[in-house]
């Protein structure tokens, strides 16, 4: 028997979370059981054998509360409950079940900054009227004007147009998103007890973690005479800015964190935060949501400079809070990176939604202009994920990037559903094709997703990269996945890394405290790996060289 050692007994007690891979479903996209086009919970639970021989550690499930679907489910109508066309909560609590027995721990999505225009909460401020109490909850004020039929400032919504909305009455209310997700007034004492009971609520159902959905945005200064766009631009995001990132926010997390802790194991969070780094740990903190996403490689081009330094700069952030990095290639919001790596590189990035960098320009093309590299971007995608794999800290995993997806171009402006695009009138194509349901096989209705349709069309060539095909094919993405997710256990070790030099400007080389060695060439030409055994590689290395645009882990 191996002698157990300090090292080895303090990564036994380290929280699940530190060094766990996620995997995020979006369940309307996942898998359809009732066949009515979208996906939903009984879908889920039917796949879980899937999810289990994918090796992963916990799922994240996006929102599946009722919702009107103005905005792919982030506007919420009722925080505790499941929508009906996605399941009931019966179902849900046989879903956590299924994972749990699978060693499979879940995450839910919170969405604090607004609601539904649909929850009862708005709909009794509508009923109510003007200085109602039942208005108190959110963010109602008078217009500019004569008459008040201007808005009360010219603040643009993050999907575009104007961030006030007129209802019958006369009256405006903030939402810094679509207009049917009006933005909660965070002073008020009901909508903070609130929030604790749907904490509460799920974590009583077994829900073992929390995604806190644009976390750095629910504490508002609206102080009158309130800026205007221009002065808000102005203002220095320092944790008193009158919208973003306020100190203040974490007063509501440090509640929060005394509802986690009441549970055994503590229950988790990690913070959907755009913030300047230099505030980031206060999100990652023990006293606040314990961990965030840090978002720079969705950023990032595929480039050996900027994937060290994106590395080395986020372990020390995360050494700052006392929390361990997260590492994200793909989600919901952004354009995949198989796709994104196929693409030109250009100069711009707005940083979370298509952008020109990520492929705006292709995707208002119909997927023509630029040309795509499909193989290039693909092959780019698996050594980047196998580069991140390696890393210390966790990551996630956005469903279908296992399969090697691409970005859907090709969805008619009729069959769009994102509110980017239409409050940007299509001069941004928004977030719909990343979010096409899943191919589970190369043929027959909606490759497998459901019996009937599906709610976001698929294209053709989802066959080639099908469940069933990928399943039969040894050299697959997604067994390449699997094979990653298996050896990751081993490789664990405490959450540190040394980079080792390399003579080429192209490779990027890494030492795991076991002493495994990841290695990425970023260039093209073949690089010699020297000394160590191959155990995986994104592709396949012969005679010791390992090809342009790959990863390969190397064991002791
Ligand atoms: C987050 C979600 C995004 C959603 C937005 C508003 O950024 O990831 O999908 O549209 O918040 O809730």
């Amino acid at each position: 028997m191996p002698e157990t050692t300090d090292l080895d007994a303090s990564l036994a007690a380290a929280p699940w979370w530190r060094q766990a891979v996620v995997y995020q479903i979006y369940p309307r996209s996942f898998a359809d059981a009732n066949g009515d086009g979208l996906g939903d919970i009984p879908g889920i639970l039917s796949r879980v054998d899937y999810l289990a021989s994918l090796g992963i550690d916990a799922v994240w499930l996006s929102p599946f509360y009722p919702s009107e679907l103005a905005d792919g489910g982030y506007d919420v109508a009722d925080y505790r409950d499941v929508d009906p066309r996605l399941g009931t909560l019966d179902d849900f609590d046989a879903m956590v079940q299924a994972l749990h027995a699978r060693g499979i721990k879940v995450v839910v999505d919170i969405v604090p900054n607004h609601t539904s225009d649909q929850h009862a909460w708005f709909q009794e401020a509508l009923a109510a009227g003007r200085g109602s109490a039942a208005r108190e909850r959110y963010i109602f004020r008078d217009g500019d004007g004569e008459d008040g039929s201007l808005p009360p400032t010219d603040w643009v919504s993050v999907f575009g147009g104007s961030a006030w909305e007129r209802v019958e009455d006369g009256q405006w209310y903030l939402h810094n998103f679509a207009k049917e997700q009006p933005d909660l007034n965070w002073d008020h004492p009901e909508v903070r007890e609130d929030f604790l009971t749907t904490l509460r609520f799920w974590s009583d159902r077994g829900v073992d973690g929390f995604r806190i959905d644009v976390a750095h945005m629910l504490t508002k200064d609206l102080t009158e005479p309130l800026p205007s766009k221009d002065e808000l631009a102005l203002i220095p995001q320092d944790g008193n800015h009158p919208l973003i990132d306020r100190d203040d926010v974490h007063d509501i997390y440090a509640e929060w964190r005394r509802v986690f802790d009441s549970y055994d194991p503590p229950r988790t969070a990690v913070a959907e935060a755009w913030v300047h780094p230099s505030r980031i740990h206060l999100y990652a903190s023990p006293e606040s949501l314990g961990q965030a996403f840090n978002f720079d490689l969705l950023e990032a081009d595929f480039d050996p400079d900027q994937f060290r330094r994106i590395v080395s700069d986020n372990l020390a952030l995360a050494a700052q809070s006392g929390s361990s990095s997260t590492w994200v290639l793909s989600n919901h919001d952004v354009v995949r990176h198989a796709t994104r790596y196929g693409l030109p590189a250009a100069t711009r990035s707005n940083g979370w939604r298509p952008d020109e960098k990520h492929g705006a320009s292709w995707l208002l093309s119909g997927g023509t202009e630029p040309e795509l590299e499909r193989e290039r971007g693909l092959r780019r995608a698996l050594a980047a994920t196998l580069f991140i794999l390696g890393l210390p800290g966790s990551t996630y995993v956005y469903q279908g990037e296992e399969l090697g997806l691409h970005e859907v171009a090709e969805i008619p402006a009729s069959e769009r559903q994102d509110p980017t695009y239409f409050r940007t009138e299509g001069a941004e194509i928004g977030r719909d094709g990343c979010r096409v349901p899943l191919p589970w096989t190369a043929s027959g209705s909606s490759f497998g997703f459901g019996d009937d349709g599906s709610h976001l069309p698929q294209p053709a060539w989802f066959a080639e990269s099908a469940v069933d095909v990928e399943d039969a094919d040894p050299s697959s993405p997604l067994n390449l996945y699997r094979r990653a997710l298996r050896l990751r256990r081993e490789l664990q070790g405490a959450e540190e890394l040394a980079w080792q030099p390399t003579d080429s400007q192209d490779v990027l080389r890494f030492r795991r405290p076991g002493g495994w060695e990841i290695v990425t060439n970023f260039g093209e030409s073949p690089y010699e790996l020297g000394e160590g055994r191959v155990v995986l590689a994104s592709t396949p290395v012969t005679g010791g060289m390992l090809p342009g645009e790959a990863t390969a882990w190397l064991a002791p």
